[in-house]
């Protein structure tokens, strides 16, 4: 499973970046918000930084907005994935980028439905929002895996791009059930190298080395 950061904090994607964990970059109005940058100079400086797909989201709502918004977010870089939302206008969108040779990425997805229109518009990724859904008490991870299903029934080249992720255990069943990617904020990502079991063991062997005397170095 490919890993994307959900961020635009760029301190933060290059600390992750560094150890090999970055594949791609997702953001969106509210992150790019949340980092006070102007999104434009800060999607420049990740696009540079990292080799993989950066989203970069669209804010019109008619198609012929989020096709002319897209080409420009597109000039940033090669590595530039522009990203719609999974409405009618969306899809139009979609089509016609994607036609044009560009990689889309298709958000704001809440039903297998709508993740199969935006594999017959075209679309490079489509992204479920798990955590929105399990906040209204449904079960963001069964998206997911209808949308495997559909997509492996079809051949369907969209990849999955599990998103809204909240927890290390989305991380764990989103790779479980095949998601091609998953993005999630750095917090999520760095906590999966965490186990008490691992604090635990850490800590008694130090415990007994100190027993011994001994130094390594
Ligand atoms: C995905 O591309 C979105 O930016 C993101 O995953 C949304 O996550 P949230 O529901 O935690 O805001």
């Amino acid at each position: 499973m490919k890993f994307f950061v959900d961020t635009a904090d760029v301190e933060a994607i290059a600390e992750l970046n560094d150890l090999g964990m970055v594949d791609g970059v997702t953001t969106n109005p509210s992150l790019i918000m949340k980092s006070g940058r102007d999104i434009k100079e800060v999607t420049r400086e990740i696009c540079a930084m990292v080799a993989g797909p950066v989203s970069a989201e669209t804010v019109a709502l008619d198609a012929d907005g989020m096709i002319a918004e897209g080409r420009e977010l597109a000039k940033i870089a090669d590595n530039i994935t522009i990203k719609v939302p999974l409405t009618w206008a969306g899809l139009k969108a979609c089509k016609v980028l994607s036609d044009e040779g560009r990689m889309v990425n298709v958000t704001l997805c809440f039903s297998a439905n709508q993740a199969l229109l935006a594999a017959k518009a075209g679309a490079t990724f489509i992204s479920p929002f798990i955590g929105r859904l399990d906040d209204l008490n449904l079960d963001g991870m069964e998206l997911i895996e209808e949308i495997r299903t559909i997509y492996d029934n079809y051949d369907f080249r969209t990849e999955i791009l599990a998103a809204s992720i909240r927890s290390v255990n989305h991380m764990k069943e989103a790779a479980l059930i095949g998601a091609d990617v998953a993005t999630a904020p750095p917090a999520v990502i760095k906590a999966m190298a965490g186990h008490v079991l691992t604090d635990k063991g850490l800590d008694a062997f130090l415990k007994d080395w100190e027993k011994t005397g001994q130094k390594i170095l």
